[in-house]
């Protein structure tokens, strides 16, 4: 499903990404572990095409991200859900107006939102807190309803950068069991973060991100650095 080959990606003089080669499969759950600086978010963004490699080749399915044309980015962000640290949710608006908007941003009719905004809302267990403003939902809740904004499209890949960096561990670990379980429906999970008890949990893959260059590849690994 996504494929890196040799991928290069410089910010003026820091080498972010050196020559990069990683597949990952669909269904796969891939942690992307490394120290602040590493990679990761740069990893990301190459994903969704808002930065281009310097050099290298990027596929994600048969799409070439880094010679995409501009009119197949809709197409390309319609397959990828993600979801950030910093959880950028509408203050005025509440816990279903957010998901719906993610809709109607994409032309969705009023019936279809009326009845996809609480099936999403109840896969991420806030069907009681729909009507609830961002100021009145805790940290976990809020990135709750940031990864239900994310999944409107039904996306085929989920990325999340660092999703439980602002949460306190079992909030967090809520967080962790959510992307399984979205996983588990057939949605390939990419988690990016330097959360090393939670992946060591996990027990899917980790990939280890250094300096730009990728250290481990494990399986069924261990954060290690
Ligand atoms: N837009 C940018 N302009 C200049 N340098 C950048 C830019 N984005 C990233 N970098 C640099 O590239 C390197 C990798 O950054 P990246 O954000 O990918 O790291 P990260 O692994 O996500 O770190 P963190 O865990 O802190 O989020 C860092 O040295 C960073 O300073
Ligand atoms: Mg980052």
């Amino acid at each position: 499903m996504i494929k890196f080959d040799q991928v290069t990606k410089s910010f003026g003089k820091t080498t972010a990404l050196k020559q990069i080669s990683l597949e990952i499969h669909k269904g796969e759950f891939v942690s992307l572990v490394g120290q602040s600086g590493a990679g990761k978010s740069t990893l990301i963004s190459l994903i969704i095409g808002e930065e281009k490699p310097d050099s290298g080749r990027i596929l994600i399915d048969d799409i070439d991200v880094a010679h995409i044309r501009r009119s197949d980015i809709p197409y390309l962000r319609r397959k990828i859900g993600v979801v950030f640290q910093d959880i950028k949710l509408l203050p005025n608006r509440t816990a279903f107006e957010n998901v719906a908007f993610a809709m109607e941003a994409s032309g969705e009719t009023n019936s279809i939102i009326k009845k996809e905004v609480p099936k999403i809302l109840e896969l991420v267990n806030l069907e009681d807190r729909s009507d609830a403003f961002p100021n009145e939902m805790s940290g976990g809740e809020k990135q709750r309803i940031a990864i239900a904004r994310a999944l409107v499209h039904k996306p085929v890949l989920l990325l999340a950068d660092e999703p439980t960096g602002n949460l306190d561990s079992i909030n967090a670990w809520e967080i962790i069991q959510l992307l399984l379980k979205i996983n588990k429906n057939g949605t390939t999970v990419i988690l990016a973060t330097h959360a090393k008890d939670l992946v060591n949990s996990v027990k899917k893959r980790v990939v280890t991100i250094e300096k730009g260059e990728i250290v481990l590849d494990q399986a069924k690994g261990k954060y290690v650095l």
